[in-house]
């Protein structure tokens, strides 16, 4: 299995009240699938893209990926493996400001230890670049470029390492309906091409382009169902 989820809890204490972000998420999820997360605001969506993408430790329970326990892997072995094996897309982009659109996604690259100076990492960089369409993009920084266009080279950007897992906290939602639809056809091919998606989402219509719906409720599982 590519991910399990086993009883995960997850609580943030603010003084004395005690918020139950997650409550008890059992789930798994196989290779080259498409999920859509959805759910009110507060439901924890964005906290279980967190915990099951390794950037946050659940209070309880278990997160494996590829069958192995999570918290088997000292802190730095994690961030190596977030690093090779997941891109993570975010609603407001999350670009380094003053860094042209190559650099951005040469930055994972960096972060593996690779030479980003070299000709193959700018080639690679390059070519994610072409593929989100923004050959013509290289050299110019975020606020040069439109939230869509943004959001393309973070989505370039989460692949350059080639992730198996793709996680996506709203990714069209700072976006206009052209651009929204622009990444919605990005990730629809990416699924297409393999990747396992899981995606959290308001907007039903983007919602439909997943093959999978699961909707949270105050921290836990409502519903899941495959369309
Ligand atoms: N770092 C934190 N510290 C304290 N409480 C937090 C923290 N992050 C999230 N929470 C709380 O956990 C609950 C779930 O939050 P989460 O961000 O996962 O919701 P969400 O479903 O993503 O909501 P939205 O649709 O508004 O993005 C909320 O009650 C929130 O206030
Ligand atoms: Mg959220």
């Amino acid at each position: 299995m590519l991910l399990s989820l086993k009883h995960v809890s997850k609580n943030y204490q603010i003084g004395e009240t005690v918020i139950h972000a997650l409550d008890d998420i059992s789930l798994t999820v196989k290779e080259k699938e498409f999920l859509a997360i959805m759910g009110p605001s507060g439901s924890g969506k964005s906290t279980f893209l967190q915990v099951a993408s390794m950037l946050a430790e659940p209070s309880s329970g278990e997160v494996l990926l590829n069958d192995v326990a999570v918290s088997a892997y000292n802190e730095v072995q994690r961030a190596h493996l977030r690093n090779k094996q997941i891109g993570f897309i975010f609603q407001s982009f999350n670009l380094l400001a003053r860094t042209t659109a190559l650099d951005n996604v040469l930055m994972p690259l960096l972060y593996a230890g690779v030479d980003t100076n070299s000709a193959s990492a700018k080639a690679k960089a390059k070519e994610m670049l072409s593929r989100v369409g923004l050959s013509d993009r290289l050299g110019n920084n975020p606020a040069q470029l439109s939230g869509g266009q943004q959001q393309r080279v973070a989505i370039a950007r989460a692949l350059i390492n080639d992730p198996s897992l793709i996680f996506a906290d709203e990714p069209t939602g700072n976006l206009d309906s052209k651009s929204g639809e622009d990444i919605k056809k990005i990730l629809q091919d990416l699924n297409r091409e393999g990747k396992t998606i899981i995606m959290v989402t308001h907007e039903e219509d983007v919602a439909a382009i997943a093959k999978r719906q699961i909707v949270f409720k105050d921290g836990k599982i409502l519903s899941d169902h495959k369309s």
